[in-house]
């Protein structure tokens, strides 16, 4: 490889560290423990309806019993907080991902 490509090659791998890392930025806890009845269900209804509603087009996460599934094989952390693919087209605020990821670090308690 001449010098020049290998310029390239470099810059653009710095450019796109640097976008992956925005993108996933770590979320932290803000300390509260928040539960499923008194905070957590209002923000999925908010964030994942009506995709992910009884008559949704994928899983149901409408009760704390239709979403356990999806807590407890990690993929709801993983879309969420690490991916940040879900929710589909929207964005989650700061504050209720913090939410989620105390509410995930407690146990994902349903009260
Ligand atoms: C606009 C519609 C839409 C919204 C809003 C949405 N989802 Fe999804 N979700 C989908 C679709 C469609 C799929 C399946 C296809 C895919 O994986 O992209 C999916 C897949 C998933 C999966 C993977 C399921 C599995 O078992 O592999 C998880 C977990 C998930 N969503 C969680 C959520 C959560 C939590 C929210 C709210 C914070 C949310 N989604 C909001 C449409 C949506």
């Amino acid at each position: 490889m001449n010098i020049k490509i290998k310029l390239i090659v470099a810059t653009l791998s710095i450019g796109l560290f640097v976008v992956s890392c925005k993108k996933k930025d770590k979320v932290t806890c803000d300390g509260s423990n928040p539960k499923y009845n008194t905070e957590i269900k209002s923000i999925i209804n908010n964030n994942c309806m009506p995709c992910h509603g009884p008559g949704g087009s994928d899983n149901n996460y409408s009760t704390y019993q239709t979403l356990l599934p999806t807590l407890n094989n990690g993929r709801f952390e993983k879309e969420v907080l690490t991916k940040k693919s879900m929710p589909q087209n929207k964005t989650m605020s700061n504050a209720d991902l913090s939410k989620v990821r105390c509410w995930l670090d407690n146990g994902h308690l349903e009260n």
